[in-house]
């Protein structure tokens, strides 16, 4: 608690008679990037809206920087936004987009002049201070809005998805940017999501959100090593899961021997984690497709469908095949319900 930040204690969040989040609990170190993932609706934008201060808690606190901020006023947190849409001005050149709020704060000129080109500078858009947004890429518009935010200096640093614009090669180019502007300026940020991949690449720790609740708190590491729940195993790529009874493996199909002891309700694979070509069980291969550098396929079996990654050396076996498979204990995640 003590070395917290950012500290969300009991929070909770409704629009009018309905809550969207009961009850958050969270702590945020100082210089940390948290990503706040989970599908639609979990409750994401509700918990970043609640730390900017545009909307108020229905009960809880929310403490910035050892000051209980939990009702003052937006502007006066300390908080930068980043959001999907970049909310740039048109008519402005990018040099002036990012020297507005320092001009609203009546800096002098030359300050102001060292701030937005520093700022520029360190989101990599120097030498483009006179092009308007529409003169510049989605990506060079998202590095715009990140540096208007980053010269204000705040606090903590909202990102609202704000990545969900991008093609996908900008998306991963980005990612890398933002890692990097967060090193180099060690701004706390909590960055929302719904991409696992994005907040597994990004993410110092990973809040993983179900129904307005934190499912899973940890290291990406942690989460797509060892998800403790069936919801944060489906979520981190985990697409073979099934019931445990005794030592079987049970689905709403059928049941498969379980050829070791697992004291846990539910029990996951990811499809590299099935073994194809060997094994105490056999499925008729109903799809297969080459994915560069492994080959994915869909076995049905008495479970139901079992999807299984191949490395590529394996030759193909071809669809209307049935083949040999094996759900290794090495490979399994025991989950609970
Ligand atoms: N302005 C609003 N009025 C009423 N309900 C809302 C409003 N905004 C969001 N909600 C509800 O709150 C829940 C959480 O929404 P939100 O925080 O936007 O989810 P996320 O950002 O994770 O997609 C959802 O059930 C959503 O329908
Ligand atoms: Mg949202």
């Amino acid at each position: 608690m003590s070395d917290a930040f950012v500290s969300l204690s009991d929070l909770t969040l409704s629009y009018g008679q309905t809550v969207a989040v009961p009850d958050l609990d969270l702590d945020i170190a100082e210089g940390e990037l948290i990503a706040l993932l989970g599908p639609s609706g979990c409750g994401k934008t509700t918990t970043m809206r609640a730390i900017a201060g545009l909307l108020t808690p229905t009960s809880g606190k929310i403490v910035i920087d050892g000051r209980d901020v939990t009702r003052t006023p937006a502007n006066q947190r300390g908080i930068g936004l980043v959001f999907q849409s970049y909310a740039l001005f048109p008519h402005l050149s990018a040099f002036e987009n990012v020297a507005f709020g320092l001009r609203l704060k009546k800096l002098p000129e030359r300050e102001i002049r060292a701030k937005t080109e520093a700022g520029l500078d360190t989101v990599g858009l120097a030498g483009f201070e006179k092009r308007k947004p529409a003169e510049l890429s989605g990506g060079q518009q998202q590095r715009l809005a990140l540096a208007r935010s980053l010269v204000m200096e705040p606090k903590v640093l909202l990102l609202d998805e704000p990545l969900s614009n991008l093609d996908a090669r900008l998306r991963l180019e980005m990612r890398t940017e933002l890692q990097r502007v967060q090193k180099d300026t060690g701004v706390t940020m909590v960055f929302v999501t719904h991409d696992q991949s994005e907040a597994l690449a990004l993410a110092d720790r990973i809040v993983l959100m179900k129904d307005g609740r934190i499912e899973q708190l940890g290291t990406p590491d942690e989460l797509y090593a060892r998800p403790a729940t069936v919801f944060a195993a489906d979520f981190m790529g985990f697409e073979n899961i099934f019931s445990v009874n005794g030592m079987e493996l049970v689905s709403e199909t059928g049941r498969l021997p379980l050829g070791f002891e697992a004291d846990c309700p539910k029990i996951a694979w990811r499809p590299a984690g099935v073994t194809v070509g060997e094994g105490p069980h056999s499925g008729k291969v109903v799809a297969s497709s080459f994915a560069g550098d492994h080959r994915e396929y869909v076995l049905e079996t008495p479970l139901g469908q079992i999807k299984a990654d191949a490395p590529i050396e394996i030759a193909e076996v071809p669809a209307g095949a049935v083949v040999s498979f094996d759900l290794p204990q090495s490979t399994s995640r025991a989950l609970a319900a």
